[in-house]
């Protein structure tokens, strides 16, 4: 099966068989992930650059991992130590590294729209791994194989996304994903850091309170308030917030029934995760990390076209 699209711009453009495929030729990489030899020759005659203007470190690691255990040959491109700090365009730049042939280009960017616009411009193979506010479409492939591992399905189940729903592309990238394969959607957080018109957007809920999206939900999906791009106060105090809407063993106890936790990292610790429950028994984040290698080579094997 092959899939529909040449690049992994966002989840938007994805079909459910694409999705599909993608998360159970994940499963297939999980299981040589846990053999003693976790390597492939799956991309042996591929060159992959890893094209990274904006900080990571958990997505940048899972891709040069995943790009390695397929043998694929890497490059790694930092833009705070190369040339693009001299001036040089975007265009410019991925020409200079595709002229070196180079076969796929992994990127993540600061503007949203940034892979879309390369797409139209490049014969390479794309997969956005992260631009800005708009989709982060493996991080929401990794979380979907962690929901579905743990709970054993998607269609059905609950998902309630909780924080930072407003600056977030890795929450637009699970509503477009969970509504695609059949799960029900609520986002809670704050008023001000949740889109107004998401509700008929998307169709999908919208709770201001947080204890009563945590009474709905099987998996509660809890995102990083992203002060980076809030050019302006939209909340009172991290501690405040913490109060308000953060989470802690307590608020999961009075629940009376079992969540999983899910988080795509980096944690604020105390502020919308306190430690008893990032690192508590519902918690499953250390799993999506290792998921997200599985993932990764699925995505990279599948859009070099290896898929029978
Ligand atoms: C996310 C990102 O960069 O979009 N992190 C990640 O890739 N695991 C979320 C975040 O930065 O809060």
């Amino acid at each position: 099966m092959k899939l529909s699209t040449r690049h992994l711009l966002g989840i938007k453009d994805l079909t459910k068989e694409d999705i599909s495929l993608i998360l159970s030729t994940a499963e297939q990489f999980k299981e040589v992930l846990q053999r003693p030899v976790k390597k492939v020759p799956s991309l042996r005659d591929v060159t992959i650059v890893n094209l990274f203007y904006e900080n990571s470190t958990r997505t940048r690691m899972s891709f040069e991992l995943a790009e390695r255990r397929l043998s694929a040959d890497t490059l790694n491109f930092t833009a705070s130590s190369s040339s693009a700090a001299k001036g040089e365009t975007l265009l410019d730049t991925v020409n200079n590294i595709l002229s070196m042939k180079v076969d796929m280009v992994v990127m993540r960017h600061s503007a949203s729209g940034a892979p879309h616009f390369l797409s139209k411009h490049i014969p390479a193979a794309i997969i956005n791994a992260g631009d800005g506010i708009n989709e982060h479409p493996t991080q929401a492939l990794l979380d979907a194989f962690s929901m579905r591992e743990k709970t054993g399905r998607l269609e059905g189940l609950k998902v309630a996304i909780i924080g930072d729903i407003m600056h977030s592309r890795v929450a637009l990238s699970n509503i477009y994903l969970l509504g695609k394969m059949g799960a029900e959607v609520t986002v809670a957080g704050p008023p001000t850091l949740i889109p107004k018109y998401i509700s008929e957007s998307f169709g999908i809920r919208v709770e201001y309170n947080v204890k009563k999206a945590l009474q709905w939900c099987d998996v509660a999906n809890v995102l990083r308030i992203q002060l980076e791009r809030q050019n302006q106060p939209l909340f009172s105090s991290l501690r405040e917030y913490n109060i308000a809407y953060g989470i802690n063993r307590r608020l999961l106890e009075s629940l009376g029934k079992e969540i999983v936790i899910m988080h795509p990292g980096p944690i604020n610790r105390g502020v919308e995760l306190d430690s008893d429950v990032a690192d508590g028994p519902f918690s499953i984040i250390l799993n999506q990390v290792e998921n997200g290698v599985a993932v990764r080579m699925a995505a990279l094997y599948l859009l070099a076209n290896r898929g029978n």
